[in-house]
């Protein structure tokens, strides 16, 4: 067990954040694991203590526009429309970033991701220390932490962070890649790409949009925010289905993927809120407390519930669950 088994302040996060190691710091999405991006052994501790892969860029979190600016080599237009309304919030900007941030943060590529945290705590520590790197606090591949507790559990008491209670939103933010003016969306989050669009056109903007390719978002990997204990989603089931029946269903699936993962014994249901911004709020805490008396978790999920606003929670259950059956 590590040192931290308490809280520490907003001082202490300075002072620790100064001297190179990285602290947790909550946002109004989810907590981050912060680093100065003028500090490059800090930086790569992030990556150590998540066990990230170095090729997965980390965003960098400012206090506001001008802070950005000062991070980019072009600043079109339309960032700062966006910025004007958007920020402080969960919209990150990827942009061609100035050739003095390292480039373990951008994991070697011309471009950096920009965005302002709209959380008082976070926002004390970037006026004082300009830049921040930071990724969601989890360990790779994990469920993002949304309390302090999270982050305790996650590390053991290794690693210091500061509490500012459940964080309001509970996922992370919409992660937007504008190159003059055209848009891609390489995250869906709770700002959505229909609210982006009417925004800008609204404002004399025509974007064009375009889809992702893998190489500009690195980090979208097919498996990511994975609970303790393996999720398999039942797409369209009747709600009445009983667990016996559910078991039979999982002897049925293709062996190459429920190999993959132990599926075993207590099975429990996964409740979540109905309404989507709630569930997007406790949609992590959720995923981490029902697996712990669990073996595996199953979900009864609605097709209908895949579009929308629903769009966002249902990319992050997809990435977390081990398999989905389509009933
Ligand atoms: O809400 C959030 O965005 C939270 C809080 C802590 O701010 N942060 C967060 O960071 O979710 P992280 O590291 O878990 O996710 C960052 C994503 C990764 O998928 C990464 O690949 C992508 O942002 N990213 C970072 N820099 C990028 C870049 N230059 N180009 C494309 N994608 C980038
Ligand atoms: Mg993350």
């Amino acid at each position: 067990m590590g040192p931290f088994h308490r809280p520490v302040s907003i001082r202490e996060a300075k002072i620790l954040i100064r001297s190179g190691e990285p602290v947790g710091l909550p946002t109004e999405t989810v907590y981050g694991l912060a680093a100065s991006v003028f500090h490059q052994t800090s930086i790569k501790k992030i990556f150590e203590i998540k066990g990230r892969p170095w090729f997965d860029p980390l965003i960098v979190h400012v206090s506001d526009k001008l802070m950005a600016k000062a991070l980019t080599s072009d600043w079109p237009p339309i960032a700062d429309f966006l910025c004007d309304h958007f920020w402080p919030g969960p919209l990150t900007l990827v942009l061609p970033k100035r050739s003095w941030i390292g480039p373990i943060v951008t994991s070697g590529q011309d471009t950096v991701a920009l965005r302002c945290p709209n959380h008082p705590i976070f926002q004390a520590v970037l006026k004082d220390l300009g830049p921040v790197a930071a990724p969601s606090a989890n360990r790779f591949g994990k469920t993002s932490p949304t309390r302090w507790s999270h982050v305790y559990e996650e590390y053991g008491g290794e690693v210091p962070c500061v509490d500012g209670g459940e964080c309001s939103l509970g996922i992370e933010s919409t992660i937007l890649c504008v190159d003059g003016k055209t848009l891609s969306l390489l995250r869906p989050g709770l700002i959505s790409r229909e609210e982006l669009d009417s925004f800008l056109k609204n404002r004399g903007f025509c974007p064009s949009w375009e889809e992702p390719s893998e190489i500009f978002a690195p980090g979208s990997l097919k498996k990511h925010y994975q609970p303790p204990v393996p999720l398999i989603i039942l797409l369209n089931a009747p709600q009445d289905l009983e667990t016996s029946r559910i078991s039979e269903i999982i002897k049925d699936l293709p062996v190459e993927k429920s190999s993959e993962v132990q599926l075993k014994p207590p099975w429990v249901k996964l409740n979540l809120p109905e309404e989507p911004f709630l569930c997007a709020r406790y949609l992590y805490h959720e995923l981490r407390t029902q697996s712990k008396p669990a073996g595996t978790l199953f979900l009864f999920w609605d097709q209908k519930k895949t579009e929308g606003d629903w769009l966002p929670i249902w990319d992050r259950l997809k990435k977390a669950s081990s398999f989905v059956y389509h009933y």
